[in-house]
């Protein structure tokens, strides 16, 4: 089989073989479901949930109530509208406000309830000349969504700064942080933060797919918005008693063997960060070609560029064609493309297998490409 040189960590993350062995163990030796069973078997799943759960909280340093499994950011971002919506009908509610270093999954579920009436007015933070969000250009508003590193840009955002000058303005502010690449990259530490909600996906850190996860602050405040086995304590005609946070916000059944990995992924990650001096090393080797224009900071956690003259999906699929695997488009990500005056672009961007060789190697072909 040719190699493979995968430089698209950032769309989904390669899997650690522990964490392959972890879920392979869980199938084929320790399975059953959670939260239903009496037995041994079914109990140890239950700790295993628990220890994950935990696990999870210690990394982004929030307590174990406050953590929800969810099946990705997306799915993540979605739950929180109609979390909120569950609880105040947006009756209290004019406006939000977004930045376009936003990802499709984190604005537009707030832009379809602008389409359909149901909140007023959208506000856009503006952005430095290095992509930052302007502290000073944070609203009085309802809800702030803030993205905490671009897929595109990859530059860390000052959450702290945000949320701090957001609730200056108003103290009833529901802060709403998406930590989807942000989280690959450095320690999140949600109290010091001080958002109301948190997400991302567990495949964008090496576990599998199909589980992401979701941090409400104040849990106990708020209603939720599925209903089905595993969240309900008592139920009768007259009456729905809720078992606590997290299991209320978790009806049916969840991905047991993606949670198992998940814990194993955040291990793997926490001591092999993917090394971003081989983006540096990219920056520096590509900056020699007369062709590209790069989009990003060589500090930066991603590189995204562009060829003048030619598309980006034609290099990505030249790139493609010589087992070169780096994503390109628009990436879900269509606000900051506009704003920089673009309809997309090419990112390449490293985990923990890759090495100077792979850069080397996509140097090379590209230099073939582009000549
Ligand atoms: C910043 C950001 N937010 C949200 C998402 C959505 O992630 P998922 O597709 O895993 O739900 C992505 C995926 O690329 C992302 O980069």
């Amino acid at each position: 089989m040719k190699e493979i040189v995968y430089l698209d960590a950032a769309a989904s993350f390669l899997k650690p073989e522990s964490v392959i062995e972890t879920e392979a163990d869980f199938l084929r030796n320790r399975y059953a479901n959670a939260g239903r069973g009496v037995c041994a078997r079914a109990a140890a799943v239950d700790d295993m949930v628990a220890a994950a759960r935990c696990r999870v909280a210690e990394f982004i340093n929030a307590d174990a109530h406050q953590v929800v499994f969810t099946a990705n950011a997306t799915d993540g971002l979605n739950r929180i509208v109609s979390i909120i919506s569950c609880q105040s009908g947006y009756s209290d509610m004019s406006t939000f406000a977004v930045s376009d270093l936003d990802h499709h999954s984190a604005r537009l579920p707030w832009q379809e309830l602008l389409r359909i009436g149901k909140i007023d007015k959208e506000h856009i933070c503006e952005l430095d000349s290095d992509f930052n969000i302007k502290i000073d250009s944070i609203p009085k508003t309802d809800i702030l969504v803030v993205t905490a590193m671009s897929n595109v840009i990859g530059v860390p955002q000052d959450v702290a700064s945000i949320v701090r000058v957001a609730r200056k303005k108003n103290p009833n502010v529901i802060t709403i942080v998406d930590a989807t690449q942000y989280v690959v990259h450095k320690k999140i530490d949600v109290k010091k933060w001080d958002c109301d909600f948190l997400v991302f996906s567990g495949h964008k850190i090496g576990a599998d797919t199909g589980v992401g996860v979701l941090y409400i602050r104040d849990p106990d405040k708020y209603w939720p918005d599925k209903f089905g086995g595993g969240m309900v304590m008592r139920v009768s005609d007259s009456e729905l008693v809720l078992n606590k946070a997290p299991e209320k916000f978790e009806a049916g059944t969840l991905p047991l063997t993606q949670i198992c990995g998940l814990a194993r992924a955040v291990d793997e990650l926490e001591s092999h960060r993917p090394d971003l001096s081989l983006i540096k090393y990219a920056y520096d080797e590509l900056s020699k070609i007369s062709r590209v224009k790069i989009l990003t900071e060589r500090d930066a956690a991603v590189l995204s560029f562009v060829v003048d003259g030619m598309h980006p999906l034609d290099v990505g699929a030249m790139l493609g064609a010589n087992n070169i695997c780096v994503r390109v488009g628009n990436m879900c990500a269509s606000w900051i493309h506009q704003k920089i005056g673009i309809d997309g672009s090419i990112r390449i961007s490293v985990g923990p297998w890759n090495t100077m060789h792979d850069i080397d190697k996509f140097i090379s072909e590209l230099k073939k490409i582009v000549k």
